[in-house]
């Protein structure tokens, strides 16, 4: 039984995969989601990024950006990187939690997503993964660069396109990041650093 922050979590969160093209033509969302026991674990980068309340973003995004907010504290932080080398400076700058999938109170099978804040003047290095993965800024911007191609800056409701292990890395500079990220394909291996950008 879900709580009414998650059931307006999911609701917007399907919304928003019903209203946004990129989105839409990405993946189906999942059915059934089925509520989950998962337990929150906090992460500063929370308090960080719910204390970006001057960060504008667009009236289309809106309710699913304030519903992700007020699930943040009862949220799974993830700990992606922390047993790598380069995973303490990472977690200090960026953090995530699941939205839709494994490690959240939202389970689901075949997709998984995430909400992702990055703090200003950080750049997370090269990675790549398995699966395929869809970026959609809620707030704020970054420069998001894809192996072979040129960086692109992406403001809120624009979107990035990371092919199966494609290596991409992320730049924030005066502003923070508030990003929606979905998985589909091979959706439970991590992601790993690529050497050709090596973060130590
Ligand atoms: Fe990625």
């Amino acid at each position: 039984m879900l709580n009414t922050t998650w059931q307006a979590l999911l609701e917007a969160t399907r919304a928003l995969h019903r209203d946004v093209p990129a989105l839409s033509d990405f993946c189906d969302f999942p059915d059934p989601v089925t509520a989950r026991a998962c337990d929150a674990k906090h992460d500063p980068l929370c308090d960080a990024m719910l204390g970006q309340t001057a960060l504008p973003t667009l009236p289309a995004l809106q309710v699913f950006h304030q519903s992700a907010m007020a699930a943040a504290r009862s949220a799974q932080w993830r700990d992606t990187y922390r047993d790598t080398a380069f995973g303490e400076t990472l977690h200090a700058h960026f953090g995530s939690f699941e939205v839709v999938g494994r490690d959240t109170v939202l389970g689901a099978e075949g997709m998984r997503s995430f909400l992702v804040y990055q703090a200003p003047g950080f750049h997370y290095p090269m990675h790549h993964h398995p699966a395929e993965e869809i970026y959609l800024v809620l707030a704020g911007w970054g420069e998001f660069h894809l192996q072979g191609q040129p960086s692109r800056r992406l403001e809120a409701g624009e979107t990035a396109l990371h092919p199966e292990n494609a290596p991409h890395a992320l730049t924030t500079h005066d502003a923070p990041l508030v990003a929606y990220v979905v998985w589909k394909g091979d959706v439970e291996k991590k992601p790993v650093w690529t050497e050709t950008d090596p973060p130590i």
